[in-house]
């Protein structure tokens, strides 16, 4: 996904630069069920047919889940990223940051997060659904390197629409890249 990183401006121990300004700083860490009605008050304002808050507090500690919470230095929960995991492959099945919070790089540090540890934990790809009118996701998707593989008709409901399917695919495994090298 590319996205790079940014150098941490001077600040508080701990926290990270999310943004182009140093006033944007973020923490990126795991979700706990002190964090679900905050999450789910973003949920229910980002999309038109939120999961619930105990669908997120359901997968806490599932151990093929990996789910993320950015927040800023004031201690407010503003985005958060959910990733399952199957074998090699992953899915970004949910994420948003606040309304207020939009492009503050919210969304782009934490999918850089996943895909970190996507790549250093062997995910040879990682999909995605993103309706085909969602512009912002898109372009944080193809920022961060995801290309379209297919299209889902009629797969989102309030409103009807198609899905797009993207996928990123991580760095190829050491044996490849020697195969490919020999070659
Ligand atoms: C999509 C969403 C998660 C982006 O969150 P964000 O915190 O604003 O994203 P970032 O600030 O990290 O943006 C990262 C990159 O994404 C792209 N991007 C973000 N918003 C965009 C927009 N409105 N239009 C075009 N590109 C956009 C840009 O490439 C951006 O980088 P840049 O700001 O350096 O140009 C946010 O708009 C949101 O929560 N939407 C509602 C929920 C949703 O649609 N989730 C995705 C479901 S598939």
């Amino acid at each position: 996904m590319g996205g790079g990183s940014r150098a941490e401006p001077p600040g508080r121990p701990g926290l990270v630069s999310a943004g182009a300004s140093p006033s944007h700083r973020f923490e990126i860490r795991p979700l706990v069920p002190a964090d679900v009605p905050a999450v789910a008050a973003i949920e229910a304002v980002a999309f038109s047919d939120p999961w619930p808050a105990p669908a997120f507090a359901a997968l806490i500690d599932q151990p093929h889940v990996r789910m993320r919470v950015a927040v800023n230095d004031t201690g407010e929960v503003v985005g958060y990223c959910v990733v399952l995991r199957v074998l090699d492959e992953a899915e970004v099945a949910n994420i948003a940051s606040s309304p207020i919070w939009r492009r503050c790089g919210i969304a782009g540090r934490l999918l850089d997060d996943a895909l970190v540890h996507a790549d250093a934990n062997g995910t040879a790809s990682m999909f995605l659904e993103v309706r085909v009118s969602n512009a912002a996701a898109q372009g944080l998707y193809h920022s961060r390197g995801f290309v379209q593989v297919g299209r889902r008709r009629g797969y989102y409901q309030h409103p009807d629409e198609d899905a797009l399917v993207l996928r990123r695919s991580g760095p190829a495994p050491i044996d490849e890249l020697v195969d490919a090298r020999s070659r």
